[in-house]
């Protein structure tokens, strides 16, 4: 038998990336083996992938030492930056330079890239619609992601495009929550307009696919997602497997951003583009394909049965 071929995956532990490990290990007679990327070889999280499998090293992603020695000797990688544990665009954007230097220095032969749109091309700066933030953004975790992209240009790089993962609505005051009257109501700045959603496992069964496809995939911007649904349609479904009924509340984007927690200007300009170019990022997030890359893909019916008892917590 052939000898599998190494995919380094950053952020295993996390969600993308963990979803991406367990896809490969999950496939035994696949092409490919999994090398999982952690700060903390010792940690819980750490040492699961070790049990299914997955070979794991350390690394840090503010260290460009550490990463190019992950990356020795594989074939591919998976390249995710990790913006919510410090919320600093510079930062992001340094995670990003040293894993494509990395791919770049270690001639990676094929690298999914998680990133997203540039905001900025839709708002420019001087547009006031949204505040600018951080000075030079409008959603910085999408423009620094973007930003970044060209750093990818010297390594064959198929470019993901995430969607909003459901799991956010497992977060606390996040899903439905009940009215003075004790009625559940879901509330998301959304309008009437289709949010382009995924279980994030899914995410990284996608990026297995793109490289099971291999570099054909070089150059291509491929947005995932389980579907596409409004508010209400959303409502709709939490009704029919909590049985009973949830309403959809549209958050107005300005009371959202208003809502004094650290992200919510960041988050409030982010729907506010889910919202406005809602029909540009559907088409870049395609459902049918995502579904020929990962056959297993969710649907947000399946991602609500199967989190049944967490979706009031
Ligand atoms: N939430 C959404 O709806 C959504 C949608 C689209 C895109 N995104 C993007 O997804 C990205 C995060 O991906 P995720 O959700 O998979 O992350 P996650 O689940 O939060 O996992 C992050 C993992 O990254 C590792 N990590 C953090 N800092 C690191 C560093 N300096 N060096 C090496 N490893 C580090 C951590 O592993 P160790 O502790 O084991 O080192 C952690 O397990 C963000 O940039 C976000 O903008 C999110």
């Amino acid at each position: 038998m052939p000898e599998k071929k190494i995919i380094a995956v950053a952020g295993a532990t996390g969600q993308q990336g963990g979803g991406l490990v367990r896809a490969i290990l999950n496939d035994k007679n696949g092409n490919f083996t999994a090398r999982a990327i952690t700060r903390d070889p010792n940690s819980d999280k750490a040492r699961a992938l070790r049990d299914l499998g997955a070979n794991v090293v350390q690394a840090d992603l503010h260290n460009e030492d550490s990463v190019r020695r992950a990356f020795e000797g594989a074939y591919g990688a998976y390249c995710v930056t990790f913006f919510w544990e410090h919320m600093s665009p510079a930062k992001e954007f340094a995670e990003a330079m040293n894993l494509a230097t990395a791919a770049q220095k270690e001639g990676l032969q094929h690298v999914v890239w998680s990133t997203l749109e540039d905001t900025r091309e839709s708002i420019p700066l001087d547009d006031d619609r949204m505040p600018t933030l951080s000075g030079t953004f409008k959603v910085p975790h999408f423009d620094v992601k973007a930003e970044a992209d060209k750093l990818f240009r010297e390594v064959p790089t198929t470019y993901l495009l995430a969607s909003f993962y459901w799991e956010n609505l497992l977060a606390p005051g996040s899903g439905p929550q009940p009215d003075a009257q004790g009625n559940l109501v879901l509330s998301l700045p959304m309008g009437d307009q289709k949010l382009p959603g995924i279980a994030a496992e899914d995410i990284g069964k996608g990026a297995y696919g793109m490289f099971k496809r291999g570099p054909e995939l070089a150059g291509k911007r491929i947005g995932l997602a389980g579907e596409q649904l409004t508010g209400n349609e959303m409502a709709e479904k939490y009704s029919k497997v909590l049985g009973r009924p949830v309403r959809y509340n549209a958050v107005p984007f300005d009371v959202f951003r208003g809502l004094g927690f650290p992200a919510a200007q960041e988050l409030g300009n982010m729907f506010q583009f889910y919202t406005e170019f809602a029909e540009d990022l559907g088409k870049t997030r395609d459902v049918a394909f995502s579904r020929e890359l990962n056959p297993e893909l969710q649907d947000f019916d399946a991602w609500l049965s199967r989190n049944k008892e967490h979706l009031l917590d």
